[in-house]
Protein backbone atom coordinates (compact mmCIF):
# COMPACT_ATOMS: atom_id res chain seq x y z
CA UNK A 1 0.00 0.00 0.00
CA UNK A 2 1.57 3.32 -1.06
CA UNK A 3 2.24 6.56 1.77
CA UNK A 4 -0.26 8.52 -0.22
CA UNK A 5 -3.12 6.34 0.57
CA UNK A 6 -2.26 6.68 3.92
CA UNK A 7 -2.85 10.83 3.69
CA UNK A 8 -6.60 9.95 3.00
CA UNK A 9 -6.89 8.17 6.17
CA UNK A 10 -8.66 10.42 8.46
CA UNK A 11 -9.35 7.68 11.54
CA UNK A 12 -8.61 4.64 12.71
CA UNK A 13 -11.75 3.00 11.26
CA UNK A 14 -10.04 4.41 7.85
CA UNK A 15 -6.82 2.67 8.28
CA UNK A 16 -9.20 -0.32 9.30
CA UNK A 17 -10.94 -0.18 5.93
CA UNK A 18 -7.24 0.29 4.17
CA UNK A 19 -6.33 -3.06 6.40
CA UNK A 20 -9.51 -4.79 4.95
CA UNK A 21 -8.21 -4.25 1.40
CA UNK A 22 -4.47 -4.96 2.11
CA UNK A 23 -4.99 -8.47 3.24
CA UNK A 24 -6.09 -11.92 2.13
CA UNK A 25 -9.44 -11.86 4.00
CA UNK A 26 -8.38 -14.72 7.24
CA UNK A 27 -5.47 -12.31 8.46
CA UNK A 28 -7.77 -9.88 7.77
CA UNK A 29 -10.28 -11.76 10.28
CA UNK A 30 -7.29 -12.44 12.51
CA UNK A 31 -6.72 -9.20 13.65
CA UNK A 32 -10.32 -7.76 13.14
CA UNK A 33 -12.31 -10.94 14.66
CA UNK A 34 -12.88 -11.90 18.18
CA UNK A 35 -14.63 -15.01 20.55
CA UNK A 36 -17.77 -16.15 19.64
CA UNK A 37 -20.82 -13.72 18.95
CA UNK A 38 -17.91 -10.95 19.38
CA UNK A 39 -20.47 -8.68 21.58
CA UNK A 40 -17.61 -7.97 24.11
CA UNK A 41 -15.29 -6.73 21.25
CA UNK A 42 -18.12 -4.37 19.84
CA UNK A 43 -18.97 -3.15 23.49
CA UNK A 44 -16.08 -2.06 24.29
CA UNK A 45 -15.77 0.85 21.53
CA UNK A 46 -19.75 0.98 22.09
CA UNK A 47 -19.51 1.87 25.90
CA UNK A 48 -17.21 5.23 24.97
CA UNK A 49 -20.40 6.33 23.90
CA UNK A 50 -22.18 5.96 27.08
CA UNK A 51 -20.19 8.74 28.62
CA UNK A 52 -20.70 11.83 28.06
CA UNK A 53 -18.30 14.71 28.51
CA UNK A 54 -18.97 18.16 30.26
CA UNK A 55 -16.38 20.52 28.60
CA UNK A 56 -14.91 23.44 30.21
CA UNK A 57 -14.39 27.00 28.90
CA UNK A 58 -12.12 29.83 28.65
CA UNK A 59 -8.69 27.88 29.57
CA UNK A 60 -6.09 28.93 28.05
CA UNK A 61 -5.31 25.82 25.99
CA UNK A 62 -2.54 27.13 23.68
CA UNK A 63 0.06 24.87 25.53
CA UNK A 64 -0.71 21.17 26.18
CA UNK A 65 1.41 18.89 27.64
CA UNK A 66 0.65 15.58 27.38
CA UNK A 67 3.77 13.18 29.32
CA UNK A 68 3.21 11.21 31.74
CA UNK A 69 5.39 8.13 32.90
CA UNK A 70 4.40 4.63 33.63
CA UNK A 71 6.20 1.76 34.28
CA UNK A 72 9.07 3.47 35.34
CA UNK A 73 9.38 5.20 31.94
CA UNK A 74 8.79 8.28 30.56
CA UNK A 75 6.44 8.74 27.64
CA UNK A 76 5.37 11.65 25.69
CA UNK A 77 1.63 10.95 25.93
CA UNK A 78 -0.36 8.55 27.72
CA UNK A 79 -0.75 5.79 24.80
CA UNK A 80 1.44 2.75 24.01
CA UNK A 81 1.41 -0.41 21.77
CA UNK A 82 -0.12 -3.72 23.36
CA UNK A 83 1.47 -6.96 22.84
CA UNK A 84 0.20 -8.68 19.68
CA UNK A 85 0.99 -12.28 18.91
CA UNK A 86 2.32 -13.43 15.30
CA UNK A 87 2.52 -9.67 14.10
CA UNK A 88 4.07 -10.84 10.59
CA UNK A 89 0.95 -12.55 9.86
CA UNK A 90 0.42 -8.61 8.63
CA UNK A 91 3.10 -7.41 7.43
CA UNK A 92 6.97 -8.48 6.79
CA UNK A 93 8.49 -6.09 9.16
CA UNK A 94 6.15 -6.94 11.54
CA UNK A 95 7.13 -6.40 15.19
CA UNK A 96 10.32 -4.44 14.26
CA UNK A 97 7.77 -1.86 12.45
CA UNK A 98 5.71 -1.32 15.49
CA UNK A 99 8.57 -0.97 17.84
CA UNK A 100 10.52 1.34 15.71
CA UNK A 101 7.45 3.46 14.75
CA UNK A 102 5.73 4.13 18.85
CA UNK A 103 9.51 4.96 19.81
CA UNK A 104 9.69 7.87 16.99
CA UNK A 105 5.80 8.49 18.28
CA UNK A 106 7.81 8.88 22.25
CA UNK A 107 6.04 5.55 23.53
CA UNK A 108 6.23 2.06 24.81
CA UNK A 109 5.98 -0.91 22.60
CA UNK A 110 5.06 -4.48 24.31
CA UNK A 111 6.37 -7.14 22.37
CA UNK A 112 4.31 -10.71 23.00
CA UNK A 113 5.91 -14.33 24.20
CA UNK A 114 3.93 -15.05 20.49
CA UNK A 115 6.11 -12.78 18.60
CA UNK A 116 7.19 -13.36 15.03
CA UNK A 117 10.34 -10.97 15.91
CA UNK A 118 12.82 -12.06 18.47
CA UNK A 119 13.26 -10.68 22.15
CA UNK A 120 16.49 -9.74 20.67
CA UNK A 121 16.00 -8.13 17.61
CA UNK A 122 13.25 -5.94 18.32
CA UNK A 123 15.74 -4.52 21.03
CA UNK A 124 18.27 -4.42 18.32
CA UNK A 125 15.92 -2.09 16.35
CA UNK A 126 14.36 0.07 18.85
CA UNK A 127 15.81 1.68 21.32
CA UNK A 128 12.44 3.03 22.67
CA UNK A 129 10.94 2.15 26.10
CA UNK A 130 10.37 -1.67 25.83
CA UNK A 131 7.87 -3.70 27.94
CA UNK A 132 7.83 -7.66 27.81
CA UNK A 133 4.60 -9.73 27.54
CA UNK A 134 5.10 -13.07 29.33
CA UNK A 135 2.19 -15.83 28.85
CA UNK A 136 3.17 -18.31 31.50
CA UNK A 137 4.43 -21.64 30.02
CA UNK A 138 3.58 -25.06 30.70
CA UNK A 139 7.56 -25.26 30.52
CA UNK A 140 8.28 -23.21 33.40
CA UNK A 141 12.23 -23.05 32.80
CA UNK A 142 11.50 -21.82 29.39
CA UNK A 143 9.04 -19.14 30.67
CA UNK A 144 12.04 -17.79 33.31
CA UNK A 145 14.86 -18.09 30.04
CA UNK A 146 12.52 -15.80 28.43
CA UNK A 147 12.30 -12.97 31.62
CA UNK A 148 15.91 -13.45 31.74
CA UNK A 149 16.22 -12.42 27.78
CA UNK A 150 14.31 -9.54 28.56
CA UNK A 151 15.98 -8.42 31.11
CA UNK A 152 19.64 -8.62 29.18
CA UNK A 153 17.94 -7.47 26.25
CA UNK A 154 17.14 -4.03 28.09
CA UNK A 155 13.89 -4.58 28.49
CA UNK A 156 12.55 -2.02 31.54
CA UNK A 157 9.42 -3.73 32.09
CA UNK A 158 7.47 -7.50 32.56
CA UNK A 159 3.83 -7.60 31.73
CA UNK A 160 1.80 -11.35 32.91
CA UNK A 161 -0.92 -11.65 30.61
CA UNK A 162 -3.65 -13.41 32.98
CA UNK A 163 -7.06 -14.08 30.98
CA UNK A 164 -5.75 -16.35 28.52
CA UNK A 165 -5.36 -19.56 30.84
CA UNK A 166 -7.03 -21.23 27.81
CA UNK A 167 -7.06 -19.43 24.25
CA UNK A 168 -10.62 -17.95 23.52
CA UNK A 169 -12.81 -19.12 20.44
CA UNK A 170 -12.11 -17.26 17.46
CA UNK A 171 -14.70 -18.46 14.92
CA UNK A 172 -13.67 -16.09 12.14
CA UNK A 173 -10.31 -17.94 12.31
CA UNK A 174 -11.63 -21.66 12.54
CA UNK A 175 -13.95 -20.34 9.43
CA UNK A 176 -11.21 -19.38 7.35
CA UNK A 177 -9.13 -22.74 8.64
CA UNK A 178 -5.74 -19.98 8.89
CA UNK A 179 -4.29 -21.97 11.59
CA UNK A 180 -4.81 -25.44 9.84
CA UNK A 181 -3.64 -27.28 7.17
CA UNK A 182 -3.80 -25.15 3.36
CA UNK A 183 -5.19 -28.29 1.85
CA UNK A 184 -8.32 -27.69 4.06
CA UNK A 185 -8.79 -24.58 3.42
CA UNK A 186 -12.10 -23.28 2.13
CA UNK A 187 -12.03 -21.88 -1.16
CA UNK A 188 -12.97 -18.30 0.08
CA UNK A 189 -9.78 -18.62 2.06
CA UNK A 190 -8.02 -20.14 -1.12
CA UNK A 191 -9.04 -17.00 -3.02
CA UNK A 192 -8.04 -14.47 -0.11
CA UNK A 193 -4.50 -15.54 -0.35
CA UNK A 194 -4.61 -15.91 -4.34
CA UNK A 195 -5.83 -11.80 -4.36
CA UNK A 196 -3.19 -10.94 -2.30
CA UNK A 197 -0.03 -13.27 -4.17
CA UNK A 198 2.94 -10.52 -2.28
CA UNK A 199 1.81 -11.33 1.00
CA UNK A 200 2.65 -14.61 0.21
CA UNK A 201 6.27 -13.99 -1.37
CA UNK A 202 7.18 -11.76 1.31
CA UNK A 203 7.00 -14.73 3.81
CA UNK A 204 8.26 -17.48 1.87
CA UNK A 205 11.75 -19.01 2.49
CA UNK A 206 14.27 -17.97 5.40
CA UNK A 207 12.55 -15.02 5.92
CA UNK A 208 9.34 -17.35 6.90
CA UNK A 209 7.17 -17.17 9.51
CA UNK A 210 8.64 -18.24 13.24
CA UNK A 211 7.16 -18.18 16.54
CA UNK A 212 10.76 -16.56 16.92
CA UNK A 213 11.22 -16.71 20.84
CA UNK A 214 10.52 -20.65 20.86
CA UNK A 215 12.99 -23.50 19.64
CA UNK A 216 11.45 -26.36 17.59
CA UNK A 217 13.36 -30.40 18.83
CA UNK A 218 16.28 -29.10 16.30
CA UNK A 219 17.03 -25.99 18.61
CA UNK A 220 15.77 -23.86 15.24
CA UNK A 221 13.03 -21.13 16.01
CA UNK A 222 9.92 -22.86 15.74
CA UNK A 223 7.56 -22.54 12.70
CA UNK A 224 4.50 -20.21 13.53
CA UNK A 225 2.03 -22.97 12.49
CA UNK A 226 4.21 -25.80 14.80
CA UNK A 227 3.45 -23.27 17.77
CA UNK A 228 -0.61 -23.03 16.53
CA UNK A 229 -0.88 -26.67 16.76
CA UNK A 230 0.82 -27.07 20.01
CA UNK A 231 -0.66 -23.87 21.36
CA UNK A 232 -3.20 -25.93 23.82
CA UNK A 233 0.01 -27.49 25.09
CA UNK A 234 2.37 -24.60 25.08
CA UNK A 235 0.14 -22.57 27.54
CA UNK A 236 -0.35 -23.11 31.12
CA UNK A 237 -3.90 -23.75 32.41
CA UNK A 238 -2.95 -24.18 36.40
CA UNK A 239 -1.36 -20.42 37.04
CA UNK A 240 -2.36 -18.89 40.07
CA UNK A 241 -1.55 -15.72 42.04
CA UNK A 242 1.18 -17.72 43.85
CA UNK A 243 2.69 -17.75 40.40
CA UNK A 244 2.25 -14.48 39.95
CA UNK A 245 4.12 -13.54 43.34
CA UNK A 246 7.32 -15.60 42.27
CA UNK A 247 7.56 -13.89 38.78
CA UNK A 248 6.87 -10.29 40.39
CA UNK A 249 9.88 -11.34 42.75
CA UNK A 250 11.82 -13.08 40.23
CA UNK A 251 11.50 -9.68 38.01
CA UNK A 252 12.44 -7.27 40.27
CA UNK A 253 11.37 -3.76 38.22
CA UNK A 254 8.41 -2.56 37.12
CA UNK A 255 5.10 -5.56 36.59
CA UNK A 256 2.07 -4.92 34.96
CA UNK A 257 -0.61 -7.97 34.95
CA UNK A 258 -2.67 -7.64 31.70
CA UNK A 259 -6.09 -9.04 32.10
CA UNK A 260 -8.26 -7.79 35.47
CA UNK A 261 -11.53 -6.55 34.94
CA UNK A 262 -12.88 -6.92 39.02
CA UNK A 263 -11.81 -4.78 41.92
CA UNK A 264 -10.85 -8.17 44.26
CA UNK A 265 -8.08 -9.07 41.56
CA UNK A 266 -7.18 -5.59 40.84
CA UNK A 267 -6.45 -5.82 45.05
CA UNK A 268 -4.70 -8.86 44.68
CA UNK A 269 -2.53 -7.24 42.15
CA UNK A 270 -1.68 -4.91 44.60
CA UNK A 271 -0.87 -7.36 47.20
CA UNK A 272 0.79 -9.34 44.84
CA UNK A 273 3.46 -6.24 44.54
CA UNK A 274 2.16 -4.97 40.76
CA UNK A 275 3.41 -1.61 39.41
CA UNK A 276 0.39 -1.53 37.30
CA UNK A 277 -2.56 -3.24 35.63
CA UNK A 278 -3.90 -3.69 32.54
CA UNK A 279 -8.00 -3.46 32.84
CA UNK A 280 -8.16 -5.54 29.53
CA UNK A 281 -10.56 -8.10 27.81
CA UNK A 282 -8.31 -8.78 25.39
CA UNK A 283 -9.87 -6.64 22.97
CA UNK A 284 -12.78 -9.34 23.11
CA UNK A 285 -10.87 -12.30 21.86
CA UNK A 286 -11.05 -14.51 25.32
CA UNK A 287 -14.28 -14.71 27.51
CA UNK A 288 -17.15 -13.04 24.98
CA UNK A 289 -20.12 -11.41 27.15
CA UNK A 290 -17.74 -9.79 29.62
CA UNK A 291 -18.28 -6.05 30.25
CA UNK A 292 -16.21 -3.48 28.28
CA UNK A 293 -12.60 -2.25 29.71
CA UNK A 294 -14.45 1.07 30.12
CA UNK A 295 -16.99 0.07 31.74
CA UNK A 296 -15.13 -1.92 34.26
CA UNK A 297 -12.56 0.37 35.06
CA UNK A 298 -14.29 3.35 37.42
CA UNK A 299 -14.57 0.36 40.34
CA UNK A 300 -11.06 -1.10 39.95
CA UNK A 301 -9.82 3.12 40.22
CA UNK A 302 -11.67 3.43 43.66
CA UNK A 303 -10.40 -0.03 44.61
CA UNK A 304 -6.68 0.23 44.06
CA UNK A 305 -6.15 3.74 42.44
CA UNK A 306 -3.76 5.00 45.25
CA UNK A 307 -1.85 1.84 45.22
CA UNK A 308 -0.91 1.34 41.48
CA UNK A 309 -1.21 2.59 37.89
CA UNK A 310 -4.34 1.46 36.50
CA UNK A 311 -3.98 1.12 32.29
CA UNK A 312 -7.29 0.93 30.28
CA UNK A 313 -7.30 -1.51 27.15
CA UNK A 314 -9.77 -2.36 24.79
CA UNK A 315 -11.28 -0.39 22.24
CA UNK A 316 -9.87 2.51 21.98
CA UNK A 317 -10.67 3.81 18.28
CA UNK A 318 -9.87 7.78 19.34
CA UNK A 319 -8.32 10.58 21.06
CA UNK A 320 -11.52 11.38 23.01
CA UNK A 321 -11.35 7.96 24.03
CA UNK A 322 -8.66 7.99 25.64
CA UNK A 323 -9.97 11.41 27.49
CA UNK A 324 -12.71 9.62 28.99
CA UNK A 325 -10.48 7.03 30.13
CA UNK A 326 -8.56 9.68 31.82
CA UNK A 327 -11.56 11.19 33.21
CA UNK A 328 -12.57 7.72 34.27
CA UNK A 329 -9.11 7.25 36.18
CA UNK A 330 -7.04 5.42 34.13
CA UNK A 331 -3.12 7.00 33.98
CA UNK A 332 -2.90 5.48 30.49
CA UNK A 333 -4.10 3.45 27.57
CA UNK A 334 -2.69 0.90 25.26
CA UNK A 335 -3.90 -0.20 21.49
CA UNK A 336 -3.88 -3.56 19.50
CA UNK A 337 -6.23 -3.41 16.39
CA UNK A 338 -5.55 0.23 16.12
CA UNK A 339 -1.74 0.19 15.26
CA UNK A 340 -2.37 -3.47 13.40
CA UNK A 341 -4.84 -1.71 10.88
CA UNK A 342 -2.04 0.78 10.71
CA UNK A 343 1.12 -1.58 9.90
CA UNK A 344 -0.98 -3.77 7.49
CA UNK A 345 -2.29 -0.73 5.37
CA UNK A 346 1.44 1.28 5.42
CA UNK A 347 3.96 -1.01 7.27
CA UNK A 348 6.13 1.20 10.03
CA UNK A 349 4.56 4.80 8.46
CA UNK A 350 1.13 2.94 9.02
CA UNK A 351 1.60 2.73 12.47
CA UNK A 352 3.21 6.06 12.42
CA UNK A 353 -0.09 7.31 11.21
CA UNK A 354 -2.47 5.12 13.50
CA UNK A 355 -0.20 6.59 16.30
CA UNK A 356 -0.54 10.17 15.02
CA UNK A 357 -3.96 9.93 14.60
CA UNK A 358 -4.72 9.33 18.00
CA UNK A 359 -2.46 11.27 19.00
CA UNK A 360 -3.73 14.60 17.11
CA UNK A 361 -7.18 13.96 18.46
CA UNK A 362 -6.29 13.60 22.15
CA UNK A 363 -4.76 16.78 21.47
CA UNK A 364 -7.83 18.51 20.64
CA UNK A 365 -10.02 17.15 22.48
CA UNK A 366 -7.92 18.19 25.61
CA UNK A 367 -7.97 21.79 24.18
CA UNK A 368 -11.56 21.34 23.15
CA UNK A 369 -12.67 20.76 26.98
CA UNK A 370 -10.07 22.95 28.36
CA UNK A 371 -7.47 20.60 29.66
CA UNK A 372 -3.94 21.93 29.62
CA UNK A 373 -1.77 18.75 31.16
CA UNK A 374 -2.83 15.24 31.62
CA UNK A 375 -3.59 15.74 35.83
CA UNK A 376 -6.29 18.32 34.55
CA UNK A 377 -8.35 15.60 33.08
CA UNK A 378 -10.17 14.76 35.90
CA UNK A 379 -14.20 12.79 36.79
CA UNK A 380 -15.71 16.07 36.56
CA UNK A 381 -15.45 15.99 32.96
CA UNK A 382 -17.90 13.27 32.79
CA UNK A 383 -21.32 14.19 33.88
CA UNK A 384 -24.66 13.13 34.16
CA UNK A 385 -26.71 14.73 31.62
CA UNK A 386 -30.65 14.96 32.58
C1 LIG B 1 -3.87 -9.55 20.83
N1 LIG B 1 -3.72 -9.38 22.21
C2 LIG B 1 -2.69 -10.01 22.86
N2 LIG B 1 -2.50 -9.80 24.20
C3 LIG B 1 -1.46 -10.36 24.84
O1 LIG B 1 -1.31 -10.15 26.04
N3 LIG B 1 -0.58 -11.16 24.17
C4 LIG B 1 -0.70 -11.43 22.84
O2 LIG B 1 0.11 -12.15 22.25
C5 LIG B 1 -1.81 -10.86 22.16
N4 LIG B 1 -2.02 -11.10 20.82
C6 LIG B 1 -3.02 -10.44 20.15
C7 LIG B 1 -3.16 -10.62 18.76
C8 LIG B 1 -4.13 -9.90 18.08
C9 LIG B 1 -4.28 -10.11 16.60
C10 LIG B 1 -4.98 -9.01 18.75
C11 LIG B 1 -6.03 -8.20 18.03
C12 LIG B 1 -4.84 -8.83 20.12
C13 LIG B 1 -4.58 -8.43 22.93
C14 LIG B 1 -3.97 -7.03 22.89
O3 LIG B 1 -2.81 -6.96 23.66
C15 LIG B 1 -4.94 -5.98 23.45
O4 LIG B 1 -5.33 -6.36 24.74
C16 LIG B 1 -6.18 -5.77 22.59
O5 LIG B 1 -5.86 -5.77 21.21
C17 LIG B 1 -6.80 -4.44 22.97
O6 LIG B 1 -8.00 -4.22 22.29
P1 LIG B 1 -8.10 -3.32 20.96
O7 LIG B 1 -7.19 -2.11 21.17
O8 LIG B 1 -7.61 -4.19 19.86
O9 LIG B 1 -9.53 -3.00 20.88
Amino acid sequence: MKTTALTHCHSILDLRNRARCALPSAIFDFIDGAAETEITARRNIAAFDDLKLIPRSLVDVGKINTTTRILGQEIEWPVFCAPTGCTRLVHPNGELAVARAAAKAGTLYSLSTMSTCSIERVAGASGGPKMFQLYVLKDRDLSRELIERARRSGYRALCVTVDAPVGGKCERDYRSGLFGPAHKWPLGTVIGFARHPFWGLNRLGKAGLFAANFEDSNGDPMPLKQLGEQLGQVLDPSVTWKDIREIADLWGGPFAIKGIMSPDDARRAADAGATAIIVSNHGGLQLDGVAAAIEALPRIVSAVGDRLEVILDSGIRRGVHVLKALASGAKACSIGRPYLYGLSAGGEAGVAKALGLLRAELILAMQLSGCTDLESIDPTLIGQLR
